[in-house]
């Protein structure tokens, strides 16, 4: 857990720092970029995942019969906030490929800097399921909260938010609207420039992830 915030783990582990520093270099490929996202995005997941609950099962292995452990419940579900979520949601998925899908299309008012949603489309039935938010970054945290609040309406069993760079802005932000939901983290960056972008950072994520600048 992160001293200043409560509400955040960041993921202290040598690769992911590595695979950040990779991420924020203004030279690494698009190509690059993508790959490192979901590298970094099924190690984000092992941490995001850890307390997921568990029941046993007895299966037969080619020698013997076991008790065995597998994971409890209804199918996890994956948000993606549109559309740089996308990123990490794809090297989520190779940990987790039956987990059901949804998403979520916000863009920020350059103006007000205010999350306005255009698209959601997530599982029906929320209830009792886990639901992992992902979104790279968390600057203002105003899209976060706002995907957060919409998700909570469906009174999902648990919910937690995973990004790849936070800032103490948009993690005071988060704790403020929703101090239950967990945050899981590769760094917590120093501040917000004024256009609302995370410093040192790495830039615009989704254009960084689809090439698109
Ligand atoms: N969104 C991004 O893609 N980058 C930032 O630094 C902040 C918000």
């Amino acid at each position: 857990m992160s001293q200043d915030f409560p509400n955040c783990t960041v993921v202290d582990h040598p690769l992911v720092k590595h695979k950040l520093t990779l991420m924020r270099r203004v030279e690494t490929s698009t190509a690059s970029f993508r790959a490192l996202l979901q590298e970094i995005s099924q190690l984000l997941a092992y941490e995001a995942m850890r307390d997921l609950k568990l029941r046993e099962e007895t299966i037969q292995t080619p020698l013997a019969t076991m008790q065995a452990p597998v994971l409890e419940g209804k199918k996890l579900v994956l948000v993606a906030i549109l559309r740089a979520g996308q990123g990490i949601l794809d090297g989520m998925l190779q940990l987790v490929p039956s987990a059901r899908i949804g998403h979520i299309g916000m863009y920020r008012d350059p103006e007000t800097l205010m999350a306005v949603e255009y698209y959601y489309k997530v599982p029906g039935q929320l209830t009792d399921r886990d639901v992992i938010v992902c979104d790279p970054m968390l600057a203002t945290g105003n899209s976060a909260v706002a995907a957060l609040s919409r998700i909570k309406a469906s009174k999902p069993g648990s919910l937690r938010f995973v990004c790849l760079l936070a800032c103490p802005e948009g993690l005071a932000n988060l704790r403020e609207h929703h101090p239950d939901v967990h945050v899981y983290t590769a760094a917590i960056d120093e501040r917000l420039n004024e256009h609302g972008y995370i410093l040192p950072g790495l830039g615009d994520a989704g254009d960084r992830l689809f090439g698109t600048k």
